[in-house]
């Protein structure tokens, strides 16, 4: 098929680009490429007119933009680590994705808008733009996605795949039990000869977030404190679990609660990405004792060794009813007696949180010791954790990329002439 041009989708001619949103980043790049251009944060500063002081009038040239007029409701956005990990004050942080879809649709122009200027760096209306779904994604949301790229961003084509059916094509799969750990929760998803089987799909809002918040809990417990690290201005070296001595920044006044919340979360996940291990099977306390030791420092320069909390933290994961094992069992029974011998030997594990040490290790003993004895089971993952987090990115881009894809794509001839309907016929 050729877009506006006679320029080929998706051939060499053109990109086309691939959208994966979350609620922990965004993943945004080529098709045909290994891995996604970038992976943005899924939230968006915003700070309103009242607090930009003078000394920043000019809008810089960054990952800022800026709309409404200087005398009423100016606001300007900012996107991404550099610019929103930056103190400012009266910057309230806002996410724009709820219960798995896009729910502030203003913020998310903001963030493509981005997308288009900052990493893709070319016109939008030259890229068919392919986009990610959560299985639950509700109509109207489709919709709204599908009438902003083709009338917003003027997009040649475009396109939408639930992303559980991009994880098993990216594990060489048509047909598997797709489960993902991401940041907001934990699913599972059963896809057959490519079709993601809504009905029997479920999820636990189990995921990194909660882990994160287990993280700053246990921490809690243990009367460990996580200062933030943007206010630390510099530390000693000091010996293992001394107090920590160090000098404190001058911060701008205003910091919002939003923001410091937020910064203070990225350091729970970093805090889990470093220590958190899942056990092999559930925590012992005397199993967990011999485990190697992890070391971590805090940014008020407090540093210790974590032993069994490394592991009894990540126990939450596999909580009995809202854990993996028991969503990919729930899954699996929502399907046909005659489609589960297929899944169970074809387990998909991606998402961040399926890359913790261990994770699907333990996924794959207690799937064996839950399953029918009569089926084999077998799991599948990228052997990467970065691979594992981008797995849907990673199927789109390979989607995108084959031949025989290319007939697929709403073209924007197509919906100029059969709307929205288009939406619900050309991507089920
Ligand atoms: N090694 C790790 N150990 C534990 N958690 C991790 C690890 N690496 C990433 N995570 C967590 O994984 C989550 C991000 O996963 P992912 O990118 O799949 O989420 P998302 O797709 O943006 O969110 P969602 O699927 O909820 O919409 C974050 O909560 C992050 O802290
Ligand atoms: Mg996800």
């Amino acid at each position: 098929m050729s877009g506006p041009n006679g320029m080929l989708y998706g051939g060499d001619e053109i990109g086309a680009l691939v959208f994966d949103p979350g609620h922990h980043s965004l993943r945004v790049g080529y098709a045909q490429e290994d891995t996604p251009k970038a992976d943005i944060p899924a939230v968006v500063g915003v700070v309103s007119a009242t607090h930009i002081p003078d000394a920043e009038e000019k809008v810089p040239d960054g990952n800022v933009t800026q709309t409404g007029s200087k005398a009423g409701g100016e606001l300007r956005h900012y996107i991404d680590i550099t610019e929103l990990h930056v103190p400012r004050a009266g910057m309230e942080v806002h996410t724009y994705m709820k219960d798995g879809q896009v729910d502030n649709w203003d913020l998310f122009e903001k963030m493509l808008d981005y997308c288009y200027a900052k990493v893709i760096r070319s016109p939008s209306e030259h890229h068919p733009a392919l986009f990610t779904e959560a299985v639950w994604t509700t109509r109207p949301a489709r919709e709204k996605l599908a009438e902003l790229l083709f009338e917003k961003y003027q997009a040649p084509a475009f396109f939408l795949v639930k992303s559980a059916v991009l994880a098993a094509f990216a594990n060489g799969k048509s047909t598997a039990l797709v489960v993902d750990a991401g940041a907001s929760q934990t699913s599972a998803v059963p896809v057959i000869d490519g079709y993601a089987l809504v009905n029997a799909a479920v999820r636990s809002p189990v995921g990194g977030d909660h882990l994160a918040a287990q993280a700053k809990h246990m921490l809690n417990n243990m009367h460990i404190q996580m200062l933030p690290l943007y206010s630390i201005q510099s530390k000693e070296v000091i010996r293992e679990r001394e107090r920590g001595r160090y000098t404190l920044k001058t911060l701008p006044a205003g910091l919002t609660h939003s923001w410091q919340q937020y910064m203070l979360k990225r350091q729970y996940e970093d805090f889990c990405h470093c220590v958190a291990q899942v056990s092999e099977s559930q925590y012992e306390e005397r199993a967990a004792a011999s485990a190697p030791f992890s070391h971590y420092e805090f940014p008020g320069g407090y540093h210790q060794d974590f032993g069994p909390e490394r592991f009894k933290l990540t126990e939450c994961l596999f909580e009995q009813t809202l854990g993996a094992p028991h969503l990919a069992c729930a899954a699996a029974a929502a399907c046909d007696a005659d489609a589960r011998p297929a899944l169970w030997g074809s387990v998909v594990a991606c998402g961040g949180v399926a890359s913790a040490p261990g994770w699907l290790e333990r996924l794959g003993k207690e799937l064996a010791a839950r399953a029918p004895s009569s089926h084999r089971l077998k799991s599948h993952a990228a052997p990467n954790s970065t691979e594992r987090r981008f797995a849907a990115w990673i199927g789109g881009s390979i989607l995108a990329s084959i031949g025989s894809f290319q007939q697929m794509w709403i073209s924007s001839q197509e919906y100029d002439e059969g709307g929205k309907g288009q939406l619900e016929r050309k991507c089920p």
